[in-house]
């Protein structure tokens, strides 16, 4: 049996790394029926839609989506795509793990964080309102107590999946009393049904200086969209860059595997980005299919890639395109499969 899956290779590098990763996945054995689709600037430039109805169709079937990143216009055009599927199929959890590889040259050793950020409300709600008499704008927070409470439910429940031991909390609820404050306290009000997980929060910002200190005192985050978004490129930068790490983007039902990184267009069309990150959305996508042993074999075969590093790519020191990285791995995936 093969699992339908929609195939959105997206903007900037995101044809090369996909294309890179699908080799990948599929030298696991594990067989997928793609339906490739366009999203993003590219699907705009071509359709003058970025996000065609036969992309959302294409989801709305398959419930599964492996996509690369999508260019978002800044400051004026069109909405972020991303932000759109995740509201549209409601993957209110966006997961992030972050862990070291070998020959990373990341400032700490040993780093093995998850991050799990709310993902379709908050700041991202898109409310946004321009009083252009008075040049003032105004962005809605959008914090409401069901987006609260499944986000930081799915973090407590799949931290004990993952065999961990601590959830902390970040917020900013000193100043933003309603927001924060009710999403602080719908925390303390779950944990207790988690005794096996100890809970604890802290302030955004001294969570980031926290961070890059000492990271091995963390564990798992559980954090609102925003902040979750800006933590997570600080947690790549723990770990070698945004070239390592992946995210899932979870709903009821339907969930969507990313790279947490964008287009890149500044490197984009040179075949040196490294697939790493979207290769890991791949092993994360694996295991949310059940298919323990192959998203094992990726992991595996990402250590032993690793521990060459001239066979890594430019971002981190060696001088592999990013076909030859995948490739590499692709071969050591097999070898672990046929092992
Ligand atoms: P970015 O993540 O694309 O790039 C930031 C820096 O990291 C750049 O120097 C880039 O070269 C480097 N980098 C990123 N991925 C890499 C990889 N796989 N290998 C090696 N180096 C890598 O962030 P930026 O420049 O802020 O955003 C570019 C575009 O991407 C924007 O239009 C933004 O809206 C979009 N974006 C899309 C996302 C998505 O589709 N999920 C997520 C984040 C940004
Ligand atoms: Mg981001």
């Amino acid at each position: 049996m093969a699992y339908s899956a929609t195939l959105i290779p997206g903007d900037g590098i995101g044809p090369e790394v996909v294309d890179a990763a699908v080799r990948v996945i599929e030298a696991t054995g594990v067989a997928f029926d793609w339906d490739r689709q366009e999203a993003g600037m590219g699907a705009f430039e071509d359709t003058g839609d970025p996000l065609p109805q036969a992309t959302l169709d294409s989801i709305e079937r398959t419930r599964l989506a492996f996509k690369g990143p999508l260019t978002t216009p800044v400051g004026t055009g069109f909405r972020s795509i991303n932000v759109r599927i995740r509201q549209h199929f409601d993957l209110y959890a966006n997961v992030r793990p972050c862990e070291t590889l070998p020959n990373t040259h990341g400032p700490f050793e040993g780093v093995d964080l998850v991050l799990y950020r709310e993902n379709t409300e908050g700041l991202y709600a898109g409310i946004e309102y321009f009083d252009e008499r008075n040049q003032i704008a105004d962005s809605i927070n959008r914090i409401t107590r069901t987006g609260s409470e499944r986000i930081i439910r799915y973090a407590f429940e799949d931290a004990l999946r993952r065999g961990r031991t601590r959830l902390t909390l970040v917020h900013k609820a000193n100043i933003l009393k309603e927001t924060g404050g009710m999403f602080l306290a719908i925390g303390r009000e779950i944990a207790p049904d988690f005794p096996d997980i100890e809970f604890d929060d802290r302030i955004i910002d001294n969570m980031a200086m926290q961070l890059v200190i000492h990271p091995g005192e963390y564990d798992s985050i559980v954090t609102t969209n925003m902040f979750g978004d800006i933590l997570s490129d600080l947690m790549s930068g723990l770990v070698g860059g945004l070239g390592v790490t992946g995210s899932a983007n979870i709903g009821a039902d339907c969930a969507v595997f990313e790279a947490v990184h964008g287009s890149a267009p500044d490197i984009a069309g040179q075949g040196v980005a490294n697939p790493t990150a979207v290769i890991r959305s791949g092993e994360m996508m694996l295991k949310y299919l059940g298919e323990d042993a192959a998203a094992e074999a990726v992991r595996r075969a990402l250590h032993d890639v690793y521990a060459d590093p001239s066979k890594l790519t430019r971002d981190l020191g060696g001088t592999a395109t990013t076909a030859e990285f995948g490739d590499a791995l692709a071969d050591r995936v097999r070898a672990h499969v046929a092992a």
